[in-house]
């Protein structure tokens, strides 16, 4: 974890141009990006699912339950208070990877946040939430599903009826990073750059980790490793499958950076949907967060989400940076 100390680093964009789609690559806690070209060229507008009154679609229901944790992987030193001043009476379960005397942490650090999302599945098989939460720990981050790449907004909206109904929803709609196709688990490309090693390396894995399930041709999902999931979806897994999983974490030769990107690009499997999990991005936005009067391609909202040019936000955003360097306006998106 090394990769933390990298504040302020320009961080040199690698970009391979497939098949007319941008494959971007980035990692957990400090992502690497990245490119700016975005995945799709289409222009069609459409406005995703309406009401009569054109407001919220789901608005009028009323949650079927309130019972939700967090769950959340952090480092040393990272600033957590957002979550006590924005969700002080959600329960959360903050794990620091890298202090063995925290309250909630790891037995082995590694595989980045796979691990206390593991541990979290695993300690608490028995007495989960009706939906868990799953995120990183800082308040802004550039893959953050929202204009100012903001934490606060995307936990808000997020509509738990949904995740209950669903199973599984990531939190995030865009297509930028991950989809529609990030790996080709049988036909690897042989770049040095992450996503190639870990496109390798996932075949191999994902026969070890779930041999009874076709190795999918095509993995396509949201970045980045933050997602809700059900009770029920979680419990479709016996719980000795997820401790199999985290031994195969534990005891792997791969590099942090790759075993924990495996499972980023898994989860949605795991929890039990299709390879190629890239839901049209106005009926996402609907849907998970209850945003359903948007401009819509099948991969992108207008004024929802700019792919930065850096992964690490400036210091004292967004009071400080926005404008300057690449990085979206103020206000870009009202
Ligand atoms: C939905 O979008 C249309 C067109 O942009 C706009 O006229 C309408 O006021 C919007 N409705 C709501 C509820 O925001
Ligand atoms: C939690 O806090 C929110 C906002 O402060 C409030 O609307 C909600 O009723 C609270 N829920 C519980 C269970 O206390
Ligand atoms: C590790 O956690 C313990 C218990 O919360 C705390 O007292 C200690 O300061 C932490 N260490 C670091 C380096 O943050």
């Amino acid at each position: 974890m090394a990769i933390i100390s990298r504040r302020y680093q320009r961080i040199i964009l690698i970009s391979i141009v497939f098949s007319s789609l941008v494959y971007l690559s980035y990692t957990f806690f400090e992502p690497v990006p990245l490119s700016a070209e975005p995945p799709f060229h289409e222009q069609a507008s459409s406005t995703p699912q309406e009401d009569d009154d054109n407001t919220y679609r789901y608005s009028k229901e009323t949650p079927q339950s309130d019972q939700k944790e967090l769950v959340v992987a952090s480092l040393v030193g990272d600033e957590t208070d957002w979550l006590d001043q924005y969700f002080g009476n959600w329960t959360k379960n903050i794990y620091i990877v890298n202090n063995q005397s925290a309250p909630l942490t790891v037995a082995v650090n590694k595989g980045r946040e796979a691990m206390p999302f593991l541990t979290y599945i695993i300690t608490r098989y028995a007495t989960l939430p009706d939906v868990s939460i799953f995120i990183h720990s800082k308040r802004y981050q550039w893959h953050n599903e929202d204009p100012m790449y903001d934490g606060v907004p995307v936990l808000q909206m997020l509509r738990l009826p949904q995740v209950q109904k669903k199973g599984y929803v990531a939190l995030r709609c865009s297509w930028t990073m991950g989809c529609p196709a990030e790996l080709h688990p049988l036909h690897p490309s042989d770049g040095s750059d992450d996503r190639s090693q870990n496109e390798r390396a996932y075949a191999k894995a994902f026969r070890f980790l779930l041999p009874d399930e076709p190795i999918p041709e095509i993995v396509g999902a949201h970045c980045s490793s933050q997602f809700a999931v059900s009770r029920d979806r979680i419990h479709a897994r016996p719980l000795a499958h997820y401790e199999k999983i985290q031994r195969w974490l534990l005891e792997t030769d791969l590099d942090d950076q790759i075993s924990g990107r495996v499972i980023e690009y898994m989860w949605h499997i795991i929890f039990g949907m299709p390879g190629v999990d890239c839901q049209d991005t106005g009926e996402c936005f609907c849907e998970t967060f209850g945003l359903c009067n948007l401009t819509c391609t099948r991969g992108a909202c207008e004024k929802r989400y700019q792919l930065p040019q850096y992964a690490t936000i400036p210091q004292g955003w967004p009071e400080v940076g926005p404008g300057q360097d690449g990085w979206p306006a103020k206000g870009w998106a009202d």
